[in-house]
C-alpha cells in the first residue's frame, strides 16, 4: 500500500500533468525515494493510482535503468564505463571495487551499504575515469583513491 506521504506527493504531480499516465515516472522515482526500490506491490499501486496496468507501470520502471526494481543498499555506485572512462582506467577501478566490496554488478554487499552499478556516460569524459556515489560525482579517479572515499559512506 502506498504511504500517505507518497500519495500526497503523486496527487500534486497529477495537478501538474494533462493525463494520469504522464505521472509515472515521477511516481516511480516518488516511491523509490521513500523506500529505495520499487516492489510488485508498489508497481500495482502505482498502476491503480494513475490508472494503468501494472504491465504498462512495470515497463515504464524497466526502461529507466535507475528505477530499481529489486531491493539495493543504501548507497549507489555507478561505475561510468564508457569509452573515455574504459581508456583512462576503468578496468582497474572495478577491479578494486570487487576487491573492496566483493561484490559485481548488480549485487549489494552483505551489509546493503553499497550497490555496485555500471553506467553508460556520466557527462565528465574529461576527467575520466568517474563514478557517481548517490548524487556525488567523483572524477580522475586512481583505483587507490576508492577506500577512502567509500568511508564516507555508512
Ligand atoms: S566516458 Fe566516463 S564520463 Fe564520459
Amino acid at each position: 500500500m502506498l504511504s500517505a506521504i507518497e500519495i500526497e506527493k503523486i496527487s500534486h504531480e497529477l495537478r501538474h500533468v494533462p493525463v494520469k499516465k504522464a505521472a509515472c515516472i515521477e511516481a516511480l522515482k516518488i516511491v523509490q525515494q521513500e523506500r529505495r526500490w520499487v516492489s510488485d506491490e508498489s508497481v500495482a499501486d502505482i498502476a491503480a493510482m494513475l490508472e494503468m496496468s501494472a504491465a504498462e507501470v512495470d515497463s515504464v520502471a524497466t526502461f529507466y535503468n535507475l528505477i530499481f526494481r529489486k531491493p539495493v543498499g543504501r548507497h549507489i555506485i555507478l561505475l561510468c564505463d564508457s569509452i573515455s572512462c574504459y581508456v583512462m582506467g576503468y578496468t582497474a577501478l572495478r577491479q578494486r571495487l570487487h576487491e573492496i566490496l566483493l561484490i559485481g554488478y548488480g549485487q549489494t554487499t552483505a551489509d546493503e551499504r553499497f550497490t555496485l552499478l555500471p553506467n553508460a556516460c556520466l557527462g565528465t569524459c574529461d576527467h575520466a575515469p568517474a563514478l557517481m556515489i548517490d548524487e556525488d560525482l567523483y572524477r580522475d579517479l586512481q583505483p587507490e583513491d576508492l577506500e577512502q572515499i567509500l568511508e564516507k559512506y555508512h
